[in-house]
């Protein structure tokens, strides 16, 4: 007995040595490297990424730092230090593009200063402009359009200087990637990709291809894992949002299946198309409110009938008012925002009356207005831009006074009311407040007492100025 608790002494020091000169070496070997971590890390390449257009974008964009940073890429945080810069563009309307170009112009000098710098220009103007986009720069080195995202590590190794990947897919929806998501409340999560309405003004369906769907197996999954990094709310994404269809699995399918994830404190959705918007749909909103918040987005575009049939929109003037009386059946206290252009090819005054009309049939909580953009190779641009630029600043300007007046009737019908309130954030303007949403997509700015970002808090609201509500004791 005695002999073997000797023995496991011994075993014991003998072990602790060979630990000693193992931890020895081991901390001697690092700390020599120490020095030269720097220089391993530089090993790394850098990389900028600027993000232009729509929330799709951004998710995409979110999408190239995950692939980009699970290899030899870290992010950082200017231009200047990059030795890759990416622009994600937009091509919807000219002025989108124009700024593209300027920022173009902005960065020549950094390539002319570093010539191994790789520029690249990805995303739906890529997708639009392609080899004309390097015939007129060719300083930049990469076009990527929307659907090549995959192949970016191959393409940023490879010996060409210039490189123009830009089919389309049928089938791309980048599945079993991860976004690289920043911190926050909110994860935006892809649901569909394209668009095959085919608006006669809109550029989408030429740079965003056909439409299709994620499983809703693989949206659950990436919906639960947002959870498990901290997000509380999930928006899903599709440039046709509910014309979502996996094999037969429709949009409200999905919806129920992500109202089960433990941890999600808000559903949202956006861009619905009115013509994909059911009573199915509503019914979901009813059922599962709060959990899928009271907000559609519910693009109007035009009034007119004329107008509205040359847009190829679908639905009329009656059938699109009948939808949102259809929608506060389900749900009373919904709130409604739009997308509206104005000065369309061949719109009358009387034409943009009917926009008013319906505009005030609606009382909308928020409106995104636009002037009419004429679009290369879509259907409108061969009717011309008949709507001079001083009539469409007009009814802009009218449109947009009718509309901050509807944002702030609308808040008002809130003041007295107890909501909920999605914590986001300290106020802008006061370290004292701090700001949330509620369901139905308004900022509200309350005493910041315990409250914490993410916290879902119940608050009365005692004002409403602007396009904000606020909630404090002394009102
Ligand atoms: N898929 C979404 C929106 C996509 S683009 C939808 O159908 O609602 C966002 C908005 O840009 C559109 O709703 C439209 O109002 C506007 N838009 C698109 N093409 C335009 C053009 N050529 N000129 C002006 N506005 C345009
Ligand atoms: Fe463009 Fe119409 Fe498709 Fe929206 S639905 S992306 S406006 S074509
Ligand atoms: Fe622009 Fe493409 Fe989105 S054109 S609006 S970035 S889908």
């Amino acid at each position: 007995m005695v002999v073997n608790i000797t023995d496991y002494r011994l075993q014991l020091r003998s072990h602790d040595f060979c630990l000693l000169v193992f931890v020895s070496w081991f901390l001697s070997f690092h700390f020599l490297l120490l020095p030269y971590l720097p220089i391993f890390r530089s090993m790394k390449k850098r990389f900028y990424i600027e993000t232009y257009g729509c929330q799709m974008n951004e998710y995409d964009s979110e999408i190239l730092t995950g692939i980009l940073q699970s290899h030899d890429y870290i992010l950082c945080n200017s231009a200047e230090e990059a030795d890759v810069i990416l622009l994600n563009t937009c091509s919807v309307r000219d002025n989108a593009e124009l700024k593209i170009h300027s920022r173009l112009g902005e960065l020549k000098h950094l390539k002319d200063n570093n010539p191994d710098l790789k520029l690249g220009v990805v995303g739906c103007m890529a997708q639009n402009l392609k080899k004309e986009l390097i015939d007129t720069k060719p300083y930049v080195n990469m076009i990527l359009g929307p659907d090549s995202y995959r192949d970016i590590l191959k393409h940023l190794g490879a010996e060409e200087t210039h490189i123009i990947d830009t089919k389309l897919s049928k089938f791309e929806v980048y599945d079993g990637l991860f976004p690289a998501r920043k911190e926050g409340v909110n994860a935006w999560i892809s649901i569909m990709r394209g668009c095959d309405k085919f608006c006669s003004y809109c550029i989408v369906p030429y740079t965003r291809g056909r439409e299709r769907s994620r499983s809703i197996e693989s949206i659950v999954d990436e919906a639960k894992r947002s959870i498990d990094q901290g997000f509380v709310e999930i928006t899903l994404l599709g440039q046709n949002v509910n014309s979502f269809d996996h094999e037969g699995d429709k949009f409200p399918a999905l919806l129920k299946a992500l109202t089960k994830v433990d941890g999600l404190k808000r559903l949202r959705y956006t861009s619905p198309h009115p013509q994909d918007v059911d009573e199915e749909l509503m019914r979901m909103h009813a059922e599962y409110k709060p959990l899928i918040a009271n907000h559609i987005h519910l693009p109007l575009q035009a009034g007119s009938d004329a107008v509205l049939k040359a847009m190829n929109r679908t639905y009329s003037q009656e059938h699109y008012l009948q939808l949102v009386d259809m929608i506060r059946k389900y749900v009373p206290d919904i709130g409604i925002t739009t997308d509206i252009i104005v000065g369309f090819p061949e719109e009358t005054d009387a034409d943009f009356r009917e926009t008013l009309k319906v505009m005030e049939y609606v009382k909308y909580d928020n409106a995104y207005t636009f002037k009419y953009s004429p679009r290369p190779y879509t259907k409108a641009f061969k009717m011309g831009d008949t709507v001079s630029e001083l009539d469409k600043s007009a009814r802009l300007t009218e449109l947009i006074v009718m509309q901050k007046a509807h944002t702030l009737e609308r808040l008002r019908q809130m003041i007295g009311k107890d909501v909920e309130i999605l914590v986001e954030a300290r106020s802008k303007k006061s370290s004292e407040e701090m700001r949330g949403r509620t369901a139905c997509n308004k900022i509200v700015v309350f005493p910041k007492g315990n409250y914490k970002p993410k916290d879902l808090i119940t608050r009365r609201i005692t004002d409403a100025q602007g396009v904000t509500l606020f909630s404090r004791p002394n009102n």
